[in-house]
């Protein structure tokens, strides 16, 4: 899928972001020989690619936009002056993140102060980078800080995306400021990348993410349920994966060991009934419904036994779902769940499938991933599974997304 089917045309108050126009090609020639401008800037940006500009506006379209690459759009400031512009930005952030207003369609004339650009589109982490580059006599004016609000607004609630990034050079303190601004964080500082020089450049990437949408009026918690009868094994690292995840984007987690002691089965006594607790109170099973009581989200682990979740487990959860669903008056309802299975080689799916049925006749709905909730066991041929941490990772994301989205409200 491609990110873009036509250009963007963004604008609030005090600037316009569209497409290069010919008449830009002069000014812009200017721009890119500036040396001030390009001291925090990658050698190869695309509009270095041709010495004629003019050139370059044409075959941006053709080669930069269409293929996917990326797009490059002019930044207009609108017919006020550049003072106003530092108003913009105040007033923006006053207001909700995503509220900057775009098409607001005032006809005011324009002036181009500089380039902006939407690149590294990844379809699959649905996530884009974005960056500017401003004539230096348009500096200090909170522009670029206008312009991160309407490109971060379109990538996240036009374009569906969950990720958008910057990356900066750590002396680049101006630029840092307009993102930090606008509710990015700086997640991962000083990660060697190349831009174009003899070595590599030690850059900061920062990070706003679309649950960042989301308010938290109080902190929430995860139920992190280890199924195995080995309390920290593999099942026990696949579900720190998702702690992790979940952790980074400020959900609690409180974890539950189902033990290796005997467990019984459901007798079908029906002891349950209005009461939501199990008649049998010599193993866990009452335990891990209170715990699941007093959380928002529940994730559940186990490691695969013959293609199925753990006996003792499923011997757990089938009287923990009995008595908490219709016969105990649905105590888990509404909160979010997954499962996650850790194996040797195979039966991970049917685990992880046979796991969600507890939660789907319980209404509790399922965080989805990017592939199934499995990941091979550290002590398997594939010891390092990366591919698997990762769905466990992005599904600790999804659960904190969810829980923000269904506890916290739009801002
Ligand atoms: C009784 C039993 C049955 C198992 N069946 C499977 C299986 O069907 N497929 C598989 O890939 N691994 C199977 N395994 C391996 C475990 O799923 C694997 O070692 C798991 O990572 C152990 O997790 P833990 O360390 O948290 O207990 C089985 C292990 C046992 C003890």
């Amino acid at each position: 899928m491609k990110l873009f089917d036509e250009y963007p045309y963004l604008e609030n108050e005090y600037i316009v972001i569209h497409k290069l126009r010919p008449e830009d090609a002069e000014p812009l020639r200017k721009l890119t020989e500036d040396p001030l401008v390009s001291r925090y800037l990658p050698t190869f940006l695309y509009e270095l690619k041709y010495e004629d500009k003019a050139l370059m506006i044409e075959r941006e379209e053709e080669e930069y936009f269409r293929t996917g690459e990326g797009i490059l759009l002019g930044i207009y400031l609108k017919g006020h002056g550049a003072g106003d512009a530092a108003g913009a930005a105040s007033a923006e952030a006053d207001q909700a993140p995503g509220s900057a207003t775009r098409r607001a369609g005032a006809d005011a004339p324009e002036t181009f102060v500089g380039l902006a650009e939407i690149y590294g589109y990844e379809e699959e982490r649905s996530k884009a980078s974005i960056g500017d580059r401003l004539f230096s006599e348009f500096w200090g004016k909170d522009i670029s800080t206008n312009v991160v609000g309407l490109l971060r607004d379109y990538l996240i609630d036009d374009r569906g995306l969950r990720i958008v990034t910057a990356h900066i050079l750590p002396d680049n303190l101006a630029s840092a400021a307009c993102v930090l601004k606008n509710g990015f964080i700086r997640k991962f500082p000083g990660v060697p990348e190349d831009w174009g020089f003899d070595e590599l450049c030690p850059t900061d990437k920062y990070v706003y993410k679309r649950y960042f949408r989301y308010k938290q009026e109080r902190k929430m918690k995860v139920l992190l349920v280890n199924g195995s009868s080995h309390e920290k094994r593999d099942t026990y690292e696949a579900l720190k994966v998702v702690e992790k995840s979940l952790n980074d984007c400020g959900i609690d987690t409180e974890w539950f060991w189902i033990g290796d002691g005997p467990v019984r089965g459901c007798i079908d006594c029906a002891s349950c009934e209005g009461v939501g607790r199990c008649v049998f109170t010599d193993d866990c099973v009452n335990d891990l419904i209170e715990a699941m009581i007093a959380v928002d989200g529940v994730i559940i682990g186990t490691p695969v036994y013959f293609c199925a979740p753990n006996g003792a487990l499923m011997a757990i959860l089938n009287r923990v779902f009995y008595a908490g669903s219709e016969y105990g008056g649905r105590l888990f309802e509404g909160k979010p769940a997954a499962a996650v299975a850790t194996m040797w080689r195979s039966g991970g799916n049917s685990a992880v499938a046979m796991l969600s049925k507890y939660f789907a006749i319980s209404g509790m709905p399922i965080i989805p991933s990017n592939y199934w909730n499995m990941v091979f066991s550290p002590r398997s041929e594939i010891a390092d599974d990366k591919f698997g941490k990762e769905v466990l990772a992005k599904l600790g994301e999804g659960m904190a997304e969810m829980l923000l989205r269904l506890n916290g409200g739009r801002q």
